[in-house]
């Protein structure tokens, strides 16, 4: 490690242990020592941006000593991917007690994050965990009541704040360019590539992702709550699987092997991809996941069709919607205020000057490296009794629209910087983010508005300041 590196590495984390601008706190550092990370859930996400992405970034001051998951084929596959030689666990406490970490990273499935959260911080660690922090209220309040009583600190990636565009969106909010705001329109459009996608993996089971009300739209609950920077009230939701699942006109035992391959207008040949061969298909016979699984299989119990109204805590009031069979995928907000109104849209393809490839849309968002010209994105800022103003962002897909390696950056690297936007992301956020999928999910089920306080201990403010 360089000396220098080192050094700043060491006077970034004492910065955070004195001003928690960032919530990882207290990295016991020996002067020779690297940052010990350990990482549960091997899969696609693991592997790529908590895994090898790190370990090309950052090796000079963190290194992995151990990677857990409970399927050892993609245990053996993930240490060749990431790229490293440390040892693996099929048990995530074997793991704790052998290798005594700085750091968990949590990326398994969203239903399974609280074990690890829990036993993590429990265990003296402090842990950063993938979208969403959880999938229940009651888990949720468990993570909460361990970090308060450990006294370690935990990390939600929430990657899409540290976009360029959000985060101006957030400065114009700040700077209440249109006074103060009152309502918001918000929806999200995903394509029949990426949406569909969600129905055929795990994510189609409620209990493994709490419907994408959670593992979907905790993302952009997140958004709202950091931009509007106030708390949610009340929430009031339809939902309903129309397309999907039990809807479709027939089913197979998955697309490889499938008799409706010719005629299924979602047929998916996974052979195409050696990463999703090598890391699904070829450890299958481990776990029994099927990862080109039919994506209308009857046990599909998630929505794909959502909206909701949401109420914070300051009165504002959200219309939401989020839609999985779109023929683009792309998202709109406004934003109306006492002094005016901001409209914002990503990938709309009727507003793009060139053709916008939906199939590989969502590869081109996940990839990290991708060597491409940045675009100029426009917000439009709308002052009452004047003209318009379009505002140009410098705007590249790779990254979730440069949000990933800001975020690493965060972590890693600047943590001792101050933000005037706030992005870094805790326990609190990420748990207002998830209520607010898991209060439309109880809206929908018992046909009423759902309070948000009382489904944890965390009491909404008007102010999150
Ligand atoms: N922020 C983002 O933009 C983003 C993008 C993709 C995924 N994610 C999140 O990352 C996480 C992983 O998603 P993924 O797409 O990599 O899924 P995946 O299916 O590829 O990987 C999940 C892994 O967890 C393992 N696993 C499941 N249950 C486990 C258990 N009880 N103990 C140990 N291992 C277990 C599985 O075997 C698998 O290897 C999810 O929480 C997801 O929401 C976030």
């Amino acid at each position: 490690m360089m000396i220098n590196s080192r050094r700043k590495f060491l006077a970034s984390i004492s910065m955070l242990a004195a001003s928690s601008v960032f919530p990882v706190s207290q990295f016991n550092f020996g002067q020779s020592k690297k940052l010990r990370i350990v990482l549960v859930g091997t899969g696609i996400r693991g592997t790529s941006f908590w895994g090898k992405r790190l370990v090309e970034a950052y090796s000079d001051i963190l290194e992995f000593v151990g990677l857990s998951d409970i399927n050892p084929g993609r245990l053996e596959y993930a240490k060749r991917y990431i790229g490293v030689d440390c040892p693996v666990f099929l048990d995530f406490d074997d793991m704790l007690k052998e290798t005594k970490p700085d750091l968990i990273i949590v990326t398994t499935v969203d239903s399974t994050h609280h074990q690890f959260i829990v036993k993590g911080l429990n265990f003296g660690c402090d842990v950063l965990t993938e979208k969403p922090l959880s999938t229940d209220e009651w888990k949720i309040q468990e993570i909460l009541k361990a970090e308060k009583s450990s006294g370690r600190k935990l990390i939600v990636g929430f990657n899409y704040r540290w976009s360029p565009y959000n985060t101006k969106i957030k400065e114009l909010l700040m700077n209440a360019t249109i006074g103060q705001v009152t309502s918001v329109d918000f929806h999200w459009y995903l394509n029949t590539y990426h949406g569909a996608s969600y129905f055929r993996r795990w994510h189609g089971l409620m209990d493994k992702g709490g419907s994408l009300w959670v593992h979907k739209a905790t993302h952009h609950f997140d958004l709202m709550n950091w931009w509007l920077n106030s708390d949610p009230y009340e929430v009031f939701a339809y939902g309903s699987l129309e397309h999907y699942g039990k809807n479709g006109p027939f089913r197979g035992e998955k697309c490889r092997t499938c008799e409706y391959k010719n005629k299924c207008d979602y047929y998916f040949d996974i052979s195409k991809d050696q990463r999703l061969m090598d890391l699904y298909v070829a450890n299958e016979t481990y776990d029994g996941y099927i990862r080109d699984n039919c994506l209308f299989r009857e046990e599909i119990d998630i929505y794909d069709k959502m909206s909701a109204q949401i109420k914070y805590a300051n009165n504002v009031t959200v219309n939401y919607s989020l839609t999985t069979y779109s023929p683009f995928e792309g998202w709109r907000i406004a934003f109306n205020g006492t002094k005016g109104r901001i409209e914002a849209s990503l990938d709309i393809p009727y507003n793009e000057k060139v053709k916008i490839d939906q199939a590989e849309m969502h590869a081109k968002e996940m990839e990290q490296n991708a060597l491409e010209e940045a675009n100029f994105e426009d917000i439009i800022v709308h002052k009452l009794w004047n003209d318009y103003d379009t505002i140009k962002v410098k705007y590249k897909k790779a990254g979730h629209g440069g949000g990933d390696q800001r975020l690493h950056d965060k972590i890693f690297k600047t943590s001792h910087i101050e933000d005037p936007y706030q992005r870094a992301a805790g326990s609190r956020d990420g748990a207002m983010s998830a209520i607010i999928g898991i209060a439309a999910r109880k809206s929908i089920a018992a046909h009423k508005p759902i309070r948000i306080e009382g489904l944890t201990d965390i009491k909404p403010s008007i102010d999150r300041t």
